[in-house]
């Protein structure tokens, strides 16, 4: 198959998951490179649901590595709980799943000052999920932060950890929240380090033969596009890079080492937190949360939806370098009489064909919209692409095109046979 950089070419969400799990029948390897357990990625297995934060989607087909490469910021206490979960589950996470020694800790502290931050900016807040993900980067990006191999290492650990604890309960105390008891959070890390630590690895040189053997290395993108920290709608954004680049930074795997970029994007769009959203839709968000669709996997907050939104993911397909589309949800808009795409922004009497760097331009942009006739038929049980009605394929085609990448997968509904290969 090929190492693949799958990405989010929306806001997130965009089933990711899905098309991980199904991709990874081909693949030897999958790799997370980016964003920590801000991510939710759910794959069903029959009736069965299982929903990644850190561990790849791949863990739940048998014989495939896992990483969680350098560019990832952990949870300790957070993955040992996930692993532990997938094991009730009967999924094996043993020697299939490695851990970068230089992935960044995140700590209680970043979470609480994640939360304290939020609170401070009032309604201008980004809507995070509360993870630490926010100042776990920035501790990585100041040289401050704490890595696994600092965890692994007893001595320096509880040195490094006592200084941190107590730079960070002053910030804490700033801010009017509770400090932190160094005993509490040593004693919860160490335990977490040493049930941890059989897993935790050089991933680098792994990768890099995996790479010399010929493996086929899936790269996992969490988050989307317009969450990347360089190229989405900043400040409202996640903190790492979340586009194909982030790839080949957070795994150590060369650019020139990369054969295709996947994105995944939903029929429609959906974005959950705080920022602009040009076509979000009343109307489509009380018809999918109807359904029972659309509530945050991390979170469970109900998602902002919105149309289709070409101009974004024409975008995405600049700075991602996106190949193939994977277009997941159709079946979302299974009932609709009239499907609306937009295809540019307008202020006033400017139009725009890009995404405007500046939010609160993007803010004001009114979408133009382009009109298609909706199917008005099931399609989850669709299997072959010649079963999808004439005007769905004509729909796909057209956001296909207008998006600038060649159509890969159709999928119609969460489960692995719910897939079209185009
Ligand atoms: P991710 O973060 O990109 O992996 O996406 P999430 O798992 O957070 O959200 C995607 C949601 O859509 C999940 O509930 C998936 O089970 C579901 N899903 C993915 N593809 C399809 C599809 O084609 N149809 C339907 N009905 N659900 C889908
Ligand atoms: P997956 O991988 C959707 C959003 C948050 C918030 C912003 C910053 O499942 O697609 P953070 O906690 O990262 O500091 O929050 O980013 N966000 C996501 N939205 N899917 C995700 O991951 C997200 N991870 C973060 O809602 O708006
Ligand atoms: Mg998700």
């Amino acid at each position: 198959m090929s190492n693949t950089i799958l990405v989010g070419a929306q806001w997130g969400d965009e089933g990711k998951g899905k098309i991980i799990d199904v991709l990874t029948e081909q693949a030897d390897v999958v790799v997370r490179t980016q964003g920590g357990n801000n991510a939710g990625h759910t794959v069903f297995l029959g009736k069965q649901k299982y929903v990644l934060h850190l561990i790849p989607s791949g863990i739940l087909r048998k014989k495939k590595t896992c990483v969680i490469g350098n560019g990832v910021v952990v949870d300790p206490i957070g993955l040992v709980g996930e692993i532990e979960g997938l094991r009730k589950l009967g999924i094996k996470v043993s020697d299939n799943l490695f851990v970068s020694e230089t992935a960044h800790i995140v700590f209680p502290y970043h979470r609480e000052l994640d939360a304290q931050r939020e609170v401070l900016k009032g309604k201008n807040k980004i809507g995070t999920t509360k993870r630490g993900i926010g100042p776990a980067y920035g501790d990585k990006a100041a040289r401050v932060g704490l890595r696994m191999i600092d965890l692994i290492n007893a001595d320096r650990f509880e040195e490094r950890l006592r200084i941190k604890i107590t730079e960070n309960n002053e910030v804490l105390k700033a801010f009017g929240a509770k400090p932190l008891s160094f005993k509490d959070v040593h004693a919860a890390y160490r335990q977490a380090g040493d049930y941890l630590r059989p897993f935790v690895t050089n991933t680098v040189v792994l990768l890099h033969h995996a790479v010399r053997r010929g493996d086929d290395i899936l790269f996992e993108g969490a988050q989307g596009t317009f969450l990347d920290i360089d190229h989405g709608t900043y400040p409202y954004v996640t903190s790492s890079n979340t586009t194909a680049g982030g790839a080949c930074t957070g795994s150590g795997v060369a650019p020139n080492r990369m054969d295709r970029v996947v994105g995944v994007m939903k029929a429609y769009t959906t974005r959950v937190g705080e920022g602009p959203l040009p076509t979000e839709n009343a109307e489509i968000a009380d018809m999918l949360h109807a359904m029972g669709r659309e509530f945050g996997a991390t979170t469970g907050r109900p998602r902002r939806c919105g149309w289709f939104d070409s101009v974004a993911t024409r975008h995405a397909t600049m700075v991602n370098g996106i190949d193939d589309l994977a277009i997941t949800n159709i079946d979302g808009l299974d009932s609709l009489e009239t499907i609306k795409v937009c295809i540019g922004y307008r202020d006033g009497r400017k139009r725009y064909d890009y995404v405007p760097n500046d939010v609160e331009l993007l803010a004001r942009c009114e979408p133009v919209y382009a009109e298609f006739p909706g199917w008005r038929t099931p399609t989850h049980n669709a299997r072959k692409y010649k079963d999808l009605p004439a005007k769905t394929r004509s729909y796909l085609k057209a956001i296909s095109e207008l998006t600038g990448a060649k159509l890969f997968i159709a999928s119609v509904g969460p489960g692995r046979d719910q897939t079209i290969f185009v």
